[in-house]
Order: C-alpha cells, then structure tokens, then sequence
C-alpha cells in the first residue's frame, strides 16, 4: 500500500529511513510558539442537562482532585538502575523476559557489556517519561483550548476541570525527572509535530480528536503497562493518580465527539480518519526512541532494526493502541468510507483490538478510593 506521502511525508509507514531523517534540530529551545487557527466560541446557552454523560463526568472530575505535593510519597528514594530494569523488560539484557526472541550476534549489541544495559534501562526509563511530560504538557495547551473552542457550556465545563488536571501531571512528571531521575530529555520530533498539527488545526473536534482519543488513549495504555510492571514505588503511585484522571479525559472525547460525528458527512468523517491515521503514524514512529540510541552512541538504524523490530517489542508497540481503537470504533471512524481507517488499521497491525472495552464509561474503575483522596482535602 502506497500514496502517504500527503499524509505523513513519506510513500511507506514503514520507512525507517525516512522516520529517522525527521530529527528535532534544536534541542536547546526555551520557548516554541505554534500557530493557534481557531476561533474563540462564547455560548449564551447555559442550559445545564442537554449531556447527563457530560455532567455526570464534571461531577465526577470536582470531586476527584488530587495534589500531588501531598498526595504522592516525594520521600521515597529511587534507585535509577533496578527502575530501568524492571520497568522496560523489553531492555533488559538478552536473556530477560523481554528480549526472549532477540539475537545480539551480529547486531551493534553484539560486544555490550552488563553496565551497557543497565545504562539504556536508565536512559529509557528517563526519555519515555520526559515523553509522557511533554505530552501532558501539549495536553494541558490542548484543552485550555478546547474550553475557548467547543460551542457547549457543558463541555466547557468539563474541559475546564481537564486542564487543572494537566497542570497536575506536567507538575508531577516534571518533580519526578528533576528530583528523582536527574533531567529530561527534550521533546521527540514525532511527538512535537502531532502536538503541533493538533493546535493548528481550527477545527474544534479535532483538538478532541488527535488529544482525548489518540493522545490519551495511547498514554492510559501506556501507563497501565507502566504500573504494571514497575516496582518503583513512586512512579507506581504517580501513575495510579494520573491515570485515574486520564481515564475520564479519554471518556470526555468518546463521548463529545460521539453525538458530534453522527451528524457529519462521509466527506468530513474521512478526513477525520486521515487524521486520525496521521496521528498514529506520528505515535508509533516516536517510540522508536531515535534520542536513547543516539545518547547511547550506538548506530540508530542499525540499534532500531535489531532491537525494537523484535516480535516482544512489536507487541508493546501495538498494545499501545489497545484504546485508540476501540474508541475510533465507537465513533464510527473505523467503517465509514470503504472501511479507510479499518484498512489502514490492519496496515498497522493494530485492528485486533476493535472489539476490546471502549473508554466511554471505563473511568468508574479507575477512580480514586476516598481514602487515596484524603490527603487533598
Ligand atoms: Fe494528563
Ligand atoms: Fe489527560
């Protein structure tokens, strides 16, 4: 299948040349400004009521606020070497239970040493959390503009509660890499032009599109396997706190765009397909985590094919889209069109998950319990 040069600037998604000539040039930026296209929308409708699923959330959201000064143990002390070993398996050395089906003869990891790969445990550790922060960071701009850009007082509401709660997270991630893992790494070229191309856009829906269904639906994925497999105390905690929140932002698009995408024409739901398609291809590509290999002064090519084209790391790869589609299913994407967005779906290998839980009420099981919430009040 070819003909996305339009769409993500290459012919093939899986070119790895082409990914890897898309570099971030300037890694000592302060301040980076993008181009807002979207108009700012009052609403003289302050009617409560028309979305009970939308106030029931908003609800949900005033009473589920944490802080994360007092909330999280800041007193825990975390040991850099034993966090990258058990939560990246998929970098531990050969042998673990993440690298079963890997083969260092005649790869650039062929003359490593144990220290090697603790080293890159380490340095993965930090670049995916550094990822995560960036991404709450775009989440926060994100929905601060969809409290100006969607046309519904409920949703305004709704939004509202979200960047408070994004201010949390940055605020969270940003302590954790300062004090507990010494710095961060800047943000991923992939990462930064879906950020972008989301805050471009002047579409209203497509702010929820590319954040609340691709962005946070593929970080509840990822920090549930995160909290899953770290023994790390602190981040095991932090990301119980972020994802009980992401849950309810993941719900907040399905339901939104939900009742907006029935209305739409054929015409306008492919372009949200491609939209959608484009924002994978920008995930995916950025989790080849081009910055680790370089800092690691391994070949980048060389260091990818080996080491994440492995069937272990193709799977982690994949379970990363465990929520975007069954969300992209509920909101009709998937079949409209010919099937566009199934199709290249399966070109990603990723359409398997269509019949897994969507998010749209998944949030009630990741609530906080009224006694991890006592510390806030
Ligand atoms: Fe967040
Ligand atoms: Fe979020």
């Amino acid at each position: 299948m070819a003909g996305y040069e339009d769409l993500i600037g290459r012919e093939d998604i899986n070119d790895l040349e082409a990914i890897l000539s898309v570099a971030n040039t300037d890694t000592t930026e302060i301040v980076r400004a993008v181009r807002d296209n979207a108009d700012a929308i009052f609403t003289w409708d302050y009617e409560k009521g028309a979305r009970p699923a939308l106030e029931k959330l908003y609800e949900k959201a005033k009473t589920s606020q944490w802080n994360g000064e007092t909330d999280l143990d800041w007193s825990i002390e975390v040991d850099l070497e034993s966090v990258g070993v058990n939560n990246f398996a998929q970098n531990a050395a050969p042998g673990g239970a993440g690298f079963a089906d890997f083969e260092v003869a005649g790869t650039p990891f062929e003359t490593w040493t144990d220290q090697q790969w603790l080293d890159l445990g380490v340095e993965s550790n930090k670049w995916m959390l550094s990822q995560f922060m960036h991404g709450e960071q775009g989440a926060l701009i994100c929905t601060a503009k969809i409290v100006e850009t969607v046309p519904w007082i409920d949703a305004k509401y709704y939004a509202a509660t979200q960047v408070m709660d994004e201010a949390r997270h940055v605020e969270v991630f940003a302590k954790y890499l300062d004090t507990k893992l010494d710095g961060y790494y800047p943000i991923n070229t992939h990462l930064g032009l879906l950020l972008e191309d989301i805050v471009n856009d002047s579409r209203w829906d497509m702010t929820y599109l590319g954040m609340q269904i691709m962005v946070e639906g593929l970080a509840l994925a990822a920090f549930g396997f995160m909290h899953m497999m770290t023994t790390e105390p602190l981040l095991k905690q932090l990301l119980r706190y972020v994802m009980s929140d992401e849950a309810r932002h993941v719900a907040f698009g399905v339901i939104s765009l939900k009742e907006y995408y029935e209305g739409l024409t054929d015409a306008e739901i492919f372009e949200r397909q491609q939209f959608a398609f484009e924002a994978a291809v920008r995930m995916r590509d950025r989790f080849m985590q081009q910055e680790v290999w370089e800092r690691m002064g391994v070949p980048v090519k060389e260091a990818i094919e080996a080491v994440m084209l492995t069937p272990t790391r193709q799977m982690f790869q994949m379970m990363l889209f465990s929520k975007i589609v069954p969300n992209c299913k509920k909101l009709g994407l998937l079949d409209r069109n010919d099937a566009w967005l199934r199709r290249r779906f399966e070109e990603l290998g990723v359409i398997q998950f269509e019949d897994w839980v969507d998010t749209g009420s998944e949030y009630e099981n990741f609530a906080l319990t009224d006694e991890e919430l006592a510390s806030a009040s």
